[in-house]
This record gives C-alpha cells, sequence and structure tokens, in this order.
C-alpha cells in the first residue's frame, strides 16, 4: 500500500496481484466485513471498539467510500481497511475459504420495484458464496426497515441449511450506550419511528451434523 492512497485504503489491485486480504493489515487477527459501509458510522465504531480484530468495509459508490475513507484516515485505524468495489466481485473472487469471522450487511438497498428486484444484495447466489467465506460460526449479520425485502431475505436463508438463525441480533451488544442507531441509515429510521428487522445466523461447523448446536439460545 502506498501512502498516496491514505492509511486506511485498500485497493482491489493489491489483492488480485495474489496478495491476501491479511496483507492490507499490520497483524493477522480475526477478520469482519461490512458489504455496502456507507460513510463508514458501524464500521469506524467497530475498528475503535475492538482493537483485538481487523475490519474490510466495501462500498461501491465512490462518493460514499470517500467520506468514510476521510473519517477513517483521520483515526490512523491499523486495523480498518476500505475498499471501492462491488462486494460481489470481492466475495466471489477474492476472499479466501473460511476466512471471515463475520459479515454485516446493514440496510442493503431495498430495490422495490418488481423489475429491480434481481439487483437485490441477499439473494440465494451471494448467501452460498458467504457460505464458503464464512469460518466455521462465523456470523451474518443482517438488518433491513424495508418488510417485504425482509421477507423475501427470511425465505432466501431459509433455503441455506448451514446458516442457523440465532435467538437475538447479536450486533446489538457492541450499540455505544444512549446511540439510536449502529449506521447513518440505521439512525436515521429509527428517529422516524420506522420499524426495523434484524437477524443474525450462525455459519454451521463444516464437519457439524445438521441439527447439532441449533438451541435457540445460541
Ligand atoms: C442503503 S445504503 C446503507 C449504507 C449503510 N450500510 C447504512 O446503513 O447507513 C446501501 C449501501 O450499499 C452500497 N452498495 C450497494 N450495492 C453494493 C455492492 N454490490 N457492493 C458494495 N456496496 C454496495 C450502496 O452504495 C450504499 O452505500
Amino acid at each position: 500500500m502506498t501512502c498516496s492512497q491514505g492509511f486506511c485504503e485498500a485497493r482491489l489491485n493489491d489483492l488480485s496481484a495474489g496478495q491476501g486480504v491479511d496483507s492490507l493489515f499490520p497483524i493477522r487477527r480475526p477478520l469482519e466485513l461490512e458489504i455496502g459501509c456507507g460513510k463508514g458510522r458501524f464500521i469506524i465504531r467497530s475498528a475503535v471498539a475492538y482493537p483485538d480484530r481487523n475490519f474490510l468495509a466495501v462500498e461501491v459508490a465512490r462518493r460514499f467510500h470517500n467520506i468514510a475513507l476521510r473519517r477513517a484516515n483521520s483515526r490512523q485505524l491499523a486495523n480498518l481497511r476500505l475498499l471501492c468495489t462491488d462486494a460481489k466481485f470481492l466475495i466471489r473472487h477474492v476472499l479466501a475459504d473460511a476466512s471471515l469471522r463475520a459479515v454485516h450487511i446493514l440496510f442493503p438497498d431495498p430495490w422495490p420495484k418488481t423489475r429491480h428486484k434481481k439487483r437485490r444484495m441477499l439473494q440465494p447466489d451471494l448467501l452460498h458464496a458467504l457460505l464458503r467465506v464464512l469460518e466455521d460460526d462465523g456470523c451474518l449479520h443482517i438488518a433491513t426497515d424495508h418488510q417485504e425485502y425482509w421477507e423475501a431475505i427470511l425465505v432466501a436463508v431459509a433455503g441455506v441449511p448451514e446458516l442457523v438463525r440465532m435467538s437475538r441480533f447479536t450486533l446489538d451488544d457492541r450499540l455505544p450506550v444512549g446511540e439510536l442507531g449502529h449506521t447513518n441509515y440505521e439512525v436515521k429510521y429509527r428517529r422516524t419511528g420506522r420499524v426495523i428487522n434484524q437477524g443474525t445466523w450462525r455459519r454451521r461447523g463444516r464437519k457439524e451434523k445438521p441439527g447439532e448446536g441449533d438451541s435457540p439460545g445460541r
């Protein structure tokens, strides 16, 4: 990584040159990925709160990536890197098997029009791609304010038996006291009283038998 990129910027070229994602960070630690980080509120707070983990945020819109990058660079966080690219490409073609401790997809674009629904992030093919990159017992966190999208997500996830719904949204453990939400969109929506659906799924261990570890208390 060159200095001109700024402290927290990662570039796809660095990765496609054969270097793994771990090479972006000075120290190898459990890695969490946020897909569509927007202006970076959640991932920057997470990186500050958990210095013993590495965080990678991918955002396709250059304008939002630049805002998040500016905020991250000003904090010089060694455990945070931001990448401006399509998350689907990153997941399918760049990330190694079982390389992620957690994946966060918070308020993905709902694409409400019928003819646009195929653009939605959370579809069966992406869920299967996530299965490959999540480590055993790794977590997938999803939140959305869009009821119909949420119902479609529940159907899609139910079709992936390797993902086991947990009894609560475990990300709430890292919401700072007094904060209204994890992300910019969540804060905005909660202010207006909009209903928000959220869930955590655990990736079943690759050697785990179906049904094992499904107790609702997990
Ligand atoms: C509704 S916004 C939510 C932003 C942030 N998660 C929040 O809650 O404040 C969805 C974000 O996902 C980004 N996005 C959409 N498709 C993406 C993709 N394929 N790869 C990476 N980011 C994507 C959009 O550019 C946008 O910033």
